[in-house]
């Protein structure tokens, strides 16, 4: 049977399809929410210390929970199993018990393990930082007084909020250090040719440092410098091929071979992006020395390959740059834009694995 919708009709199953869109839509918090709870639960380092694959009741009789909730567990681990957090072995015989693996995703998010990735994720379902999206209509009606919802619902842009207070500044070095910590080994190994030949690299943004590690680690010939906020770097000790400094890039960057950017323009308005090049440009050694800036950032439908579903996450991080930050994910032709503004000539963008790429810019 065909319903009047508007001008046209529409079947009941196109009807249906559509409010399954919609429910979908709705409930989709529930995946995160959920591999929350398993996250504060401790779940996926129980499963890791466990040694091979848990049955339910040995899980369950881990867990920090009452006897009463026990019952519950296995619709959370259901869900789990089908968002690919967590892996289930079929049952030999209809008697044995269920049992759970853990997928490399969850991998990423045991506490010890060498990624430690769980508070990058955590950190975006923190209420400071959720709080802002349930005004994002608010800010779209108001003037130009405040540059991001979150301006606007916390009084202070992000980066004063971050080192106002001891606890988020550590959440968020925190959370950068993760993303860190998995780039790292994907820069280090696919864009070894970026790094070969420089001598001295100044790491602007580069947090705690652990990109600028890797890095030396890697190309023990670079000196390496990392530039960043007095609150981030004031504790931090280098070593004889890295230092920290404290400073503002949009200030003044120390003069070096190259400057590596990662993930810092993307959090900035073409505006902005284009004065911290400017400073990247004065800093960087001369064309004929092999001067160059390298970003690792995201270029919005560059890659071929990429998938529905990393389209939709490359637009999930536009709109949090959006609401978080003056900044923004640039396509090709944004990007052009801003190296031309900031007096660059040419510029080389290598995708690498995943939603980022390596793009290096040239005076
Ligand atoms: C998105 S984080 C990226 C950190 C690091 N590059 C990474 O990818 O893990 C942006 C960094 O820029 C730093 N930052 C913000 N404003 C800055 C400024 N004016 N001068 C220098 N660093 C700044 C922040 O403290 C933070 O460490």
């Amino acid at each position: 049977m065909n319903l009047i919708m508007g001008d046209g009709e529409v079947s009941s199953s196109e009807l249906l399809q559509a409010q399954e869109l919609v429910w979908n839509c709705s409930l989709s918090f529930i995946k995160p929410m959920s591999l929350k709870c398993a996250i504060d639960l401790g779940i996926p380092d129980i499963i890791h210390n466990h040694g091979q694959p848990i049955t339910l009741s040995n899980l369950i009789s881990s867990l920090p929970i009452h006897p009463s909730k026990a019952h519950f567990i296995h619709r959370l681990m259901r869900i789990l199993v089908h968002f690919g957090f967590f892996s289930t072995q079929p049952q030999e015989e209809k008697k044995e018990e269920e049992t759970y693996s853990l997928t490399l995703a969850s991998r990423l998010l045991l506490k010890d393990g060498p990624f430690r990735a769980a508070t990058f994720f955590l950190v975006q379902l923190n209420p400071l930082l959720l709080t802002p999206w349930h005004f994002l209509s608010t800010w779209f009606q108001k003037g130009e007084d405040d540059p991001t919802p979150f301006e606007m619902v916390n009084g202070m842009n992000f980066w004063d909020f971050v080192g106002d207070d001891p606890m988020v500044k550590h959440m968020f070095t925190e959370a950068m250090a993760n993303d860190s910590r998995i780039m790292s080994k994907v820069v280090v190994e696919e864009g070894k040719e970026v790094f070969e030949g420089l001598s001295s690299l100044v790491d602007v943004g580069g947090g705690t440092g652990i990109m600028a590690k890797a890095i030396v680690k890697a190309f023990p010939n670079i000196k390496c410098t990392v530039l960043d906020l007095p609150y981030v770097v004031a504790d931090l000790k280098g070593t004889h091929n890295l230092n920290f400094i404290e400073g503002d890039m949009f200030k003044k960057i120390p003069s070096a071979n190259a400057v590596l950017l990662k993930w810092i323009l993307h959090d900035w308005s073409d505006e902005e992006a284009v004065t911290i090049l400017k400073k990247c440009r004065e800093a960087i050694w001369s064309k004929d020395k092999g001067g160059k800036v390298i970003l690792i950032d995201m270029v919005i439908d560059e890659n071929p390959k990429l998938e529905k579903k990393s389209a939709e996450t490359q637009l999930c991080f536009d709109m949090l740059m959006m609401v978080d930050l003056t900044g923004k994910e640039r396509n090709k032709k944004e990007w052009e834009n801003i190296f031309l503004a900031a007096g660059f000539s040419h510029y080389k963008i290598t995708p690498i694995v995943g939603l980022r790429s390596l793009i290096e810019v040239y005076p």
